[in-house]
């Protein structure tokens, strides 16, 4: 009895350091140097300006709040801090002026996003990094790992029709070979083909506007919550299910199939309402969607989403610890 009350109030303190840590470091957080929060923060407003430039369908003037929010928060931003997401901001920008004015479209917007880029262009000599690239599916590249590895990219020009199912239960069987804790293989994977079953769980999950309408197939990738036991696991599905849905995602690469993995960064309640609507057992912990299918006929576009430098994320810690 008492050893299992001690369980219960592990379980109160670990959460309680985790609220902690998370209102202390969270990007909302004051206390956060605010170059490292505008670090984030530019990168992820600028990814939705480059998803809308990747869409089949692209609405002329889209996201112009974005881009002024964007403008603005690079204004307040020292690119010595990391070069990253002005290059990406700037790049973004670039490939929005050189849609609209290649569809001969104006728009007092556009007169702003050129002044603004002919000014940081003459402040700071920096290589521009964002906006759109061109793609091609390889299917099986063989041996050829890095290539592999590297060429994966989120695409979200699908053609909205039902992969058949051997395909889907071979990306699955492959993706089977993902690393899990002691091997407890907790990770689960819902199909969904059905248009408005799919329609229903994309409008809950929210990150999809703009392709949503393409999405012919959908999975939603969980963990068993009863694989894991004690407060020191309370974190581990989403490790080992995020492990796993890399794996999809690598699989669905291989054959050559599009994808697009979607964040399930949800409350307790969407999470609940995902369930119902997806049939998915309440023991279950959702970590996140991937779209997929075939692709509309090329050419293929997808967001450029570049990556920072190594420096910026390999820390050498050699040497005896100062402790
Ligand atoms: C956990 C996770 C959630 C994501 N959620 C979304 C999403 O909701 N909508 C979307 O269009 N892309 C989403 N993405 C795709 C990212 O935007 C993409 O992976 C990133 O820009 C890197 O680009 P790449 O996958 O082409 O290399 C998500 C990716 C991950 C890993």
């Amino acid at each position: 009895m008492f050893s299992k009350i001690g369980k219960i109030l592990q379980f109160l303190s670990e959460y309680m350091q985790d609220l902690w840590l998370c209102l202390r470091y969270n990007g909302y957080s004051p206390l956060v140097d605010r170059q490292k929060r505008l670090f984030y923060k530019i990168i992820i407003e600028t990814h939705t300006i480059e998803k809308g430039l990747s869409l089949p369908f692209r609405r002329p003037l889209f996201g112009r709040d974005k881009i002024r929010f964007v403008m603005s928060s690079l204004d307040g931003y020292d690119p010595s801090f990391s070069p990253l997401p002005a290059e990406m901001a700037l790049g973004a920008l670039e490939s929005y002026l050189r849609f609209h004015r290649d569809g001969s479209i104006d728009d007092p917007i556009l007169d702003e996003i050129a002044v603004f880029l002919s000014r940081w262009h003459d402040k700071y000599r920096l290589t521009t990094r964002g906006g759109v690239k061109s793609v091609q599916l390889h299917g099986d590249t063989g041996d050829a790992r890095p290539v592999l590895l590297q060429s994966r990219v989120s695409l979200r020009m699908f053609d909205g029709k039902a992969l058949p199912l051997d395909v889907v239960q071979e990306v699955v069987r492959i993706a089977q070979s993902a690393p899990s804790q002691c091997n407890r293989q907790s990770s689960q994977v819902h199909l969904y083909q059905d248009r408005s079953r799919i329609d229903e769980l994309l409008a809950l999950q929210g990150g999809s506007r703009g392709f949503s309408k393409h999405v012919g197939n959908l999975f939603v990738v969980t963990s068993e919550i009863a694989a894991w036991g004690g407060p020191g696991q309370r974190n581990q599905p989403y490790v080992d299910s995020a492990l796993f849905a890399m794996c999809l995602l690598l699989a669905f690469h291989s054959r050559g199939v599009a994808a697009c993995p979607l964040n399930l960064a949800i409350t307790n309640k969407i999470e609940r309402k995902i369930k119902t609507a997806a049939d998915i057992p309440a023991g279950e912990r959702l970590a996140m969607m991937i779209a997929f299918g075939s692709t509309l006929s090329e050419p293929l576009r997808a967001a450029m989403s570049p990556r920072r430098h190594v420096d910026e994320i390999l820390h050498m810690h050699f040497g005896i610890s100062a402790q």
